[in-house]
């Protein structure tokens, strides 16, 4: 064979090296803009859940069936964010002003923890609201509130 055929493959070897390597890349950012999307679903419906409940503590109407399944939701949704942090998106380009710290990924297990904390937490809320009705509101909110906090204060950060 001669050289400059040989140089040929060589170039279209590496051209269809380089295509694929970025349709990889693509699929990558394809799979980080998903993932993305999809946590932030479940973080503003957990706000939604919420919100009942800290509404009554602040001196709202109590509605002990709004207030229980407030806490029921929020205990489920928070179950979920264990599973939608597997795409690791450290280092990918992420919109907004807030976002997920790549830290999240240095070792999932205290921010797992954290999730189950909230979890703990939102079935603590269930407890008290079952037990103590309107005069459990505020305990209650003070079992979910610091735990969304606690891991927003490690794991969210201004970009
Ligand atoms: C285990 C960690 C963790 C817990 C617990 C947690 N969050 Fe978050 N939250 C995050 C992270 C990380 C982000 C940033 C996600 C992103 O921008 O991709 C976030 C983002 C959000 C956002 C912004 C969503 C958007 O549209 O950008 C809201 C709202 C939110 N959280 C509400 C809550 C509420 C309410 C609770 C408690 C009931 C809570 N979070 C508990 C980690 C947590």
């Amino acid at each position: 064979m001669g050289k400059t055929m040989m140089k040929r493959i060589a170039l279209a070897s590496a051209v269809v090296l380089s295509s694929l390597m970025s349709v990889n890349t693509m699929a990558a950012a394809d799979d980080a803009a998903k993932a993305i999307t999809d946590r932030r679903a479940v973080f503003k419906l957990l706000s939604f859940a919420n919100a009942p409940l800290g509404g009554m503590a602040r001196g709202g109407e109590f509605n002990a069936e709004a207030a229980t399944e407030a806490a029921e939701r929020v205990a489920m949704l928070a179950g979920m964010i264990p599973a939608l942090f597997a795409t690791n998106t450290a280092g990918e380009v992420q919109p907004g002003r807030y976002i997920a710290a790549d830290r999240i990924w240095d070792g999932m297990d205290d921010f797992n923890q954290k999730a189950m904390d909230l979890v703990n937490g939102a079935n603590a809320a269930l407890e008290i609201l079952n037990t103590q009705g309107a005069d459990g509101v505020r305990a209650a909110v003070a079992e979910i509130g610091p735990k969304c906090g606690a891991c927003h204060d490690v794991y969210r950060v201004e970009q």
